[in-house]
């Protein structure tokens, strides 16, 4: 697929002051960056720009603050790492207009780096005010956006910023763009689709151009739970979103049009881990209700005669099941395209013993099904957001084909949503 923007490969650079907006707007505990994947996919833009003579200014948001006294999302600690990854002094001011600003960006040279405060300290960023642009656009000649996971947002710094400087696209926007097009628009079938994650409404649309495009949707996570509901399968006190099983009921009234226009498999847990709590020490058991929705899908794998089980009213489903991983692991045995996008299980609770926790057995099995650990390895692309967070606490980031930086944008772009801040770049 073609980017059709330009880039920071088609225009000069030296000797230009460059207003990069990155994004890097990256979890931060007690001052301490806990994930740097964000930064790290950064790198070869501001190589680029500082190999081809350009000084760079860096733009980003941070978290979404209240006010600009809000210091535990300052961007100061994102300035350091950035020069520990470049190995490069990286300035910082306290305000990323005003005196300070102007002055330190009309103090820089080719091949130095200044990145400005929180953009969300002034609430005109996120109003998309022309004004706040302007104040930003001065004193530099080029603006580049390579903020892939903050496209989705109309903002000054993604929007009208562009009104103002001749706008071109970043390395990492380009890939971003181009990986998730070409998946969407040529995937190499068959095309599994893996979505977990909470609320259906945050991912209803993705759900639904999966259905219509993907060889197999397998649904994880708390939204399995939702979908159980709308089946009328016990769930215990698992969270789930009771208003939101209409929306369910549609994504299965569509999964049956579609299921009988071409082979088609639509994936909801057989099984569970359910436990009384949350926490690591708790004891789980395995709990299975195919039997309750094996009856309507054809497509069902069936299982040799077995007891069903019911969830207890005081129990909650955590993590798949192992009947589940294994027929979502095998699944992945036949894919060529693998897209995930949402954990299975809890797996923020931490391990009791070595680095699973309880509740990831489940998504453990789908990474090492992607990762080829049993003999095929499908072309992989990973979502954003906490998808990606867990990867990078896995340390596997590396190890997948794409793993996006965007959370929201990423799924925007699967959906074929326009993204403002990419509309807005010089087309090529
Ligand atoms: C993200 O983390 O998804 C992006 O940085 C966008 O942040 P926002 O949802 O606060 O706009």
């Amino acid at each position: 697929m073609n980017f059709n923007k330009k880039t920071i490969r088609d225009i000069e650079l030296k000797n230009k002051k460059v207003l990069l907006r990155a994004d890097y707007n990256v979890p931060i505990k007690n001052g301490i960056i806990t994930d740097d994947y964000r930064l790290r996919r950064s790198l070869p833009t501001i190589q680029y720009l500082l190999k081809e003579g350009a000084a760079v200014v860096i733009l980003s948001h941070m978290g979404r603050p209240k006010g600009p006294n809000d210091h535990d999302l300052s961007l100061k600690p994102v300035a350091h790492r950035l020069g520990e990854l470049l190995k490069k002094l990286v300035g910082f001011a306290h305000d990323c207009v005003g005196q300070e600003a102007e002055q330190a960006i009309k103090a820089l040279k080719p091949g130095q780096i200044l990145m400005l405060e929180n953009l969300r300290f002034h609430p005109e960023e996120e109003t998309n005010d022309r004004e706040f642009a302007h104040d930003l656009a001065s004193n530099v000649q080029i603006f580049v956006q390579d903020g892939f996971g903050v496209v989705h947002r109309a903002h000054a710094s993604t929007d009208a910023i562009t009104k103002y400087l001749p706008s071109v696209g970043g390395l990492l926007l380009q890939k971003e763009v181009e990986t998730i097009e070409q998946v969407m628009k040529k995937p190499e079938r068959p095309l599994v689709a893996i979505i977990g994650g909470a609320k259906i409404a945050d991912k209803i649309e993705v759900l639904k151009t999966f259905v219509t495009k993907a060889d197999v949707v397998a649904v994880g996570g708390a939204m399995a739970n939702t979908f159980l509901l709308a089946k009328g399968v016990k769930i215990g006190k698992s969270v789930a979103d009771k208003s939101e099983v209409p929306l369910a009921k549609d994504i299965l009234h569509l999964v049956k049009a579609e299921s009988a226009k071409r082979p088609f498999v639509f994936y909801l847990p057989q099984d569970g881990v359910v436990a009384h709590s949350l926490n690591k020490t708790t004891h789980t058991r395995i709990v299975d209700w195919s039997a309750n929705i094996i009856a309507e899908i054809e497509s069902y794998p069936k299982r040799p005669p077995h007891a069903s089980s019911q969830v207890k009213d005081d129990e909650l489903i955590l993590d798949i099941g192992p009947f589940s991983g294994a027929f979502i692991a095998g699944t992945i045995q036949l894919a060529n395209t693998v897209i995930w996008n949402g954990t299975m299980g809890v797996t923020e609770t931490p391990a009791l013993h070595g680095s699973i926790g309880p509740f990831s057995q489940g998504t453990e099995l789908i990474v090492e099904a992607m990762l080829g650990q049993f003999g095929h390895r499908p072309f992989s692309l990973v979502g954003g957001g906490d998808t990606a967070g867990y990867v990078e606490q896995r340390k596997l980031t590396e190890a997948f084909d794409h793993v996006s930086t965007g959370g929201g944008a990423s799924l925007e772009l699967m959906i074929g949503k326009k993204l403002p801040g990419l509309e807005a770049l010089q087309d090529k």
